[in-house]
């Protein structure tokens, strides 16, 4: 029995060494691909394993029909919009999420942006601390928990919506519950999106909603960028030199942003939020871990089709 390891942005060296070992030890024979160049090298790769563990890597109708004893596709990480789970289902393919397990990472790599904007990218101007400052978390889930617990640290006020928790379950964890959208984003400085990217949130974040911000705000996407309307970012951005925008995910239009907005924006190269040794440990370990409970014993948690 073989599973496949499929990550064109690598995991760490420890966490591969730990993920073969997991699988090694329960009689599967893991099949490393990383760095590839395209879909073609990745549909090779797939011929003849069982499982399939993935990071942002796009699992497909193609990349499923190559291999007919394809019976796990684990996504070593939270958002699993990658892979087509509709062709997954059809068949009868087990799609999984490790969910928690880099949402530190995530929630670190915020902060890490957040202090690099309000001190104007280190330039020398007088920038602007975070204390004092009011955090809208869209949406609470594990990356949020984290944001919170760190944003506390920094002694800012931290607003949370949403709308698949009660007030009192937010409430419970010293966050401000928020029941309208519209005012967690009157209220908030900073918003910070954790939002996955679904029909219903798809460009959800729009001109409109972003307009409700006051006077300096800044706006911190580590969720996707298809849940941000770009043309609407970039409206409002054009009549508000006052708004910032913060990304770990890199707009369609990331150059036309960095060239109209230089001193506002910023982008990483590449999608680094669960991109530390630790969250590729956990995150990878949990998903070799996964692999050999379903494979082995058909235990199916976490599996979201
Ligand atoms: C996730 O959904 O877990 C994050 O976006 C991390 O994605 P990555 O594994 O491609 O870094």
């Amino acid at each position: 029995m073989k599973v496949l390891i499929a990550t064109e942005k690598p995991f760490a060296p420890t966490a591969v060494a730990k993920m073969k070992e997991i699988l090694e030890e329960a009689g599967i024979s893991p099949v490393l691909l990383e760095k590839y160049q395209d879909k073609g090298d990745l549909i090779e790769a797939v011929k003849g394993v069982e499982g399939i563990i993935i990071r942002s890597d796009i699992i497909d109708k193609d990349v499923m029909s190559a291999d007919p004893e394809l019976k796990l596709v684990v996504r070593a990480g939270a958002g699993y919009d990658n892979i087509d789970l509709q062709a997954a289902s059809e068949r009868g393919v087990v799609a999984m999420n490790t969910p928690g397990q880099n949402a530190n990472a995530v929630a670190e790599l915020v902060f890490g942006m957040l202090v690099l904007m309000a001190r104007n990218n280190y330039n020398g101007s007088a920038g602007t601390e975070l204390k004092d400052k009011t955090l809208g978390l869209h949406a609470y889930g594990n990356v949020s928990r984290n944001v919170a617990r760190i944003a506390k640290g920094f002694g800012m006020k931290v607003y949370a919506y949403d709308p698949f928790l009660t007030a009192e379950q937010i409430e419970a964890e010293g966050v401000i519950p928020v029941e309208k959208i519209e005012d967690l984003y009157k209220q908030s400085q900073y918003v910070s999106l954790h939002i996955p990217a679904t029909p219903q949130t798809i460009k959800s974040i729009n001109y409109e909603l972003l307009s409700l911000m006051p006077k300096g705000a800044t706006l911190i996407n580590t969720a996707r960028k298809e849940v941000v309307d770009e043309q609407g970012l970039m409206k409002l951005m054009e009549e508000r030199p006052d708004f910032s925008y913060v990304s770990d995910v890199r707009a369609s239009n990331v150059e036309e942003f960095e060239q109209k907005f230089p001193e506002r924006v910023f982008f990483t190269p590449k999608k680094m939020g669960a991109q530390t040794k630790e969250a590729n440990i956990n995150a990878g370990l949990a998903a070799a871990n996964q692999c050999v409970n379903f494979l082995k014993n058909g235990i199916d948690k976490f599996r979201v089709n």
